[in-house]
């Protein structure tokens, strides 16, 4: 794969590192030209741990959880936010979830065993899934898990059949694919009808399948679970979304007098990656799901569920930096400038997987103007291996630190080891303090499990 042609008419936008706005982690600063997150120096800390190196500010993530938590409780007490493990998991981050009093949203076994080993509550735990194992069904009701969202009629026949075996009923909530198009890029839409989550209310097959769910001996449905997509600007959707929901609800109570309890309204709020991106607020989304969740049970004459979301990307990706060296520099006549830094698709395969957008910066040249346009390209065997595609930067030199911004979610998390890459340690700041939360892989690593 080759790249797009580069805008050879594209500005540098001449901002400095502070002008990028709502990009940055909000505890970032600038001081002698060089960057700070959670009160550390970027340059000091890549030369000293050194890079690739994931950074997460904590004061960052644990003021948005709080901003979540708060914009949902105070508005709407029955409620719950749910961290969307899969954006970015580690055993310390499992942690300060617990600390803030989130619920916890794992979907793979693994996740739950992390979740385990730093001693989550199992009972403030949502498995997700659209093909959980038979293994990873019965680790998750073992284990006492809160709730699990079922995603087909044959998952419904293993969670019965296993939680019979187990001796429990487990509660459940069914995953509705409500039709609506989220305003997002078609890999990250979930919600549409052609989706492998979910039951499809095409020719109504989730309705009929609440005979099914009722009929089952060891499963209790408490609730109803969607999700639309991630990376959502328009608030609109998820209205939408919340409307189908609710009518449904009301058509399970007036055919089979069950009065559905919970509603989980998924993910999906987006963040600003480049500086002229503006997404809605955490309160604004709080304001839509929950007006949009009253409403429409006034207008169905629903009793009140308790409402729950599942935010990944919003909590965390704004909180994180990746910081990395500056290896090679190629300047193509009329084609485009490549920086090469010591990382790429092994620890950010989002711009090649979505053609993901990033504002990066020099952590050494951070007050001054961004006056060039650079390509910022991986060390790995592919042409697509890009990390920034003609974005402004600081006129770039070699050993020059990078900090590529808004890389919180969604990094770390679908790593590779691709070319041999150990994957980079992950720091977390903050108060000035830095401390290493999972170490830098070793080569020993990678060969850890060869036979
Ligand atoms: N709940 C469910 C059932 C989900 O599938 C997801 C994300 C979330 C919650 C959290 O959504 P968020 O708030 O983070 O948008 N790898 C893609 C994103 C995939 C999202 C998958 N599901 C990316 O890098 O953009």
């Amino acid at each position: 794969m080759s790249l797009p042609a580069s805008d050879l008419t594209k500005q540098p936008d001449n901002r400095t590192t502070m002008e990028l706005g709502a990009v940055l982690p909000r505890t970032a600063e600038v001081r002698d030209d060089h960057l700070f997150v959670g009160g550390v120096d970027m340059v000091e800390l890549a030369r000293t741990m050194g890079t690739a190196l994931y950074v997460m500010d904590e004061a960052d993530m644990r003021s948005r959880m709080e901003e979540y938590r708060e914009a949902f409780r105070s508005r709407y007490p029955n409620s719950d936010v749910l961290y969307a493990s899969k954006a970015f998991q580690n055993k310390e981050m499992v942690r300060i979830v617990n600390d803030e009093d989130l619920c916890l949203d794992v979907s793979g076994g693994g996740e739950l065993a992390c979740a385990q080993a730093a001693g989550f509550p199992m009972e403030r735990v949502f498995v997700h899934g659209n093909n959980k194992t038979p293994q990873e069904l019965r680790e998750a009701i073992e284990a006492g898990v809160h709730r699990i969202v079922v995603d087909s009629r044959i998952e419904l026949a293993r969670v019965s059949r296993i939680a019979g075996e187990l001796g429990v009923v487990q509660p459940i909530y069914l995953r509705i694919t409500p039709g609506v198009e989220a305003d997002t890029h078609e890999y990250i839409r979930t919600g549409c009808e052609d989706s492998k989550f979910g039951f499809t209310m095409l020719d109504d097959f989730a309705f009929r399948c609440i005979k099914d769910v009722l009929a089952a001996p060891n499963v209790k449905l408490v609730g109803l679970h969607c999700h639309i997509g991630s990376q959502i600007f328009a608030l609109h959707s998820f209205r939408e979304a919340v409307a189908v929901m609710v009518e449904f609800m009301a058509r399970i109570r007036d055919e089979y007098g069950l009065v559905i309890e919970e509603l989980d309204l998924g993910g999906g709020l987006g963040i600003a990656y480049t500086a002229d991106e503006k997404p809605s607020s955490i309160d604004d989304f709080a304001e839509c799901t929950i007006r949009a969740v009253e409403d429409y049970c006034a207008k169905f004459d629903v009793p009140l569920p308790r409402i729950l979301v599942e935010p990944g990307r919003s909590l965390v990706a704004s909180a994180g930096v990746t910081l990395y060296t500056v290896g090679i520099l190629k300047t193509l006549p009329n084609i485009r400038k490549y920086v090469a830094v010591d990382g790429g698709m092994s620890d950010n395969v989002r711009t090649a997987l979505y053609h993901a957008e990033y504002e990066p910066t020099i952590a050494n040249k951070a007050g001054q103007p961004r006056t060039e346009i650079v390509t910022l390209c991986g060390k790995h065997c592919e042409s697509g291996d890009v990390v920034v595609v003609d974005m402004p930067l600081q006129h770039p030199d070699l050993d020059d630190i990078v900090a590529v911004f808004g890389t919180g979610a969604y990094c770390y998390s679908m790593s590779s080891n691709y070319n041999g890459q150990p994957r980079p340690a992950i720091v977390f700041v903050k108060d000035g303090e830095a401390r290493v939360t999972t170490r830098r892989e070793t080569y020993a690593d990678l060969m850890a499990r060869d036979i």
